[in-house]
């Protein structure tokens, strides 16, 4: 297989979970960045994964067709093509690694397997201001919540985990719990907006080391809402606004008081966050209000590249390219976060 180019033109697939998602880079810069949301999910209040896999086979097709036509890119131009290895659903990650490897056969070009996580990581690469290294990262997605100190592009180390529910669960299931849609995560950051974040207490988890637990605090929601409804079948819709807040308050508390106990033991001060839940106000809000008072330089993605998408898999192909490392036909996606 030939290397075509020192300055890549990389196709992108990213169908960990329920977003289909295609992007064309050109020597690390996007030329297009296309999602396809699964609604389907929202009825069942969470990702159906068998449904996510039929889903994906019917957009795998027209999403990547018009990336690259928005890319005003032909697939014979390609140098290689990068696809989510892992960590996600096996029925969804299966259909963007085997579409990568039937198009990569015909074109005669390599494929890139991408670590989801590692690539929300390097969403913070396609900032025009990207951080120094090293930095530290809170990932917090649906799936993960970890803080990673990045030393390279390629090179992550993860020095804090959740030792249950990650911080967008935490988010998606208090919302269930609420009444809300699926994903809830954005919906209680909306309503959270109007409401007061100290009406309500919730427990924040203090866990040794860099680590995190959400258990308790959806334990505590949980019996909260029933204790308040036995006494008025409104309690919820009467104060929506202040539930939301105080939990989103209280979840992003948590999540800051353990990056800001890292970035000092560690004596680091350029700080980023990424994944799906750093779209929350009130997390990239903490985060500037922390940097000010830490005198960190802080960094956050660009709104596109936080929750899943194709452009974040792109760029982290781009190093991979450079540094040559390729993936094999025989190599098959994984179910787990490493
Ligand atoms: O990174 P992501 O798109 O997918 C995974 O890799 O998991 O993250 C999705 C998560 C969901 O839990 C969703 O509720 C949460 O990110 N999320 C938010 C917000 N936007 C997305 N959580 C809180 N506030 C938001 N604005
Ligand atoms: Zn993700």
């Amino acid at each position: 297989m030939p290397l075509n180019s020192d300055t890549p033109l990389i196709l992108a697939i990213e169908t960990s979970c329920d977003d289909t998602a295609a992007a064309v880079l050109y020597n690390g810069k996007m030329l297009a960045n296309i999602v396809a949301t699964q609604k389907i999910h929202e009825q069942y209040g969470g990702v159906i994964p068998e449904l996510a896999s039929r889903a994906h086979q019917q957009h795998i097709l027209p999403v990547v067709d018009s990336a690259l036509k928005k890319a005003g890119k032909s697939l014979n131009e390609l140098s290689a093509i990068a696809y989510t290895q892992g960590p996600g659903l096996i029925g969804s990650l299966l259909v963007g690694c085997q579409f990568a490897k039937g198009l990569s056969i015909a074109l005669d070009i390599p494929t890139i397997g991408v670590n989801h996580l590692h690539a929300h990581i390097g969403a913070h690469y396609l900032n025009t201001n990207p951080p120094k290294f090293p930095f530290l990262c809170l990932l917090v997605s649906g799936g993960h919540t970890q803080i990673v100190k990045v030393t390279q592009h390629l090179e992550m180390e993860i020095i804090g985990s959740t030792i249950d529910d990650a911080a967008g669960e935490a988010f998606d299931k208090a919302a269930k719990m609420i009444g809300l849609p699926y994903p809830g995560g954005p919906l209680i950051d909306q309503y959270a907006a109007n409401g007061n974040p100290l009406a309500y207490k919730f427990p924040i988890a203090k866990i040794e080391g860099y680590n995190f637990s959400f258990s308790g605090l959806k334990t505590s929601i949980l019996y909260f809402l029933q204790k308040h409804k036995a006494e008025d079948p409104d309690f919820i819709a009467k104060h929506l606004n202040d539930i939301c807040a105080s939990i989103r308050y209280t979840i992003v508390k948590t999540l800051m008081q353990t990056l800001e106990r890292a970035a000092f033991d560690l004596n680091i001060k350029e700080i980023g966050i990424a994944g799906g839940v750093s779209a929350n106000a009130l997390l990239r809000e903490e985060l500037v209000n922390l940097g000010k008072k830490n005198n960190w330089s802080t960094y956050v993605p660009a709104f596109e590249y936080c929750t899943d998408n194709a452009g974040m898999i792109g760029i982290l192909a781009h190093y991979q390219y450079l540094k040559g490392d390729f993936a094999s036909i025989n190599d098959m996606p994984f179910t787990r976060g490493h």
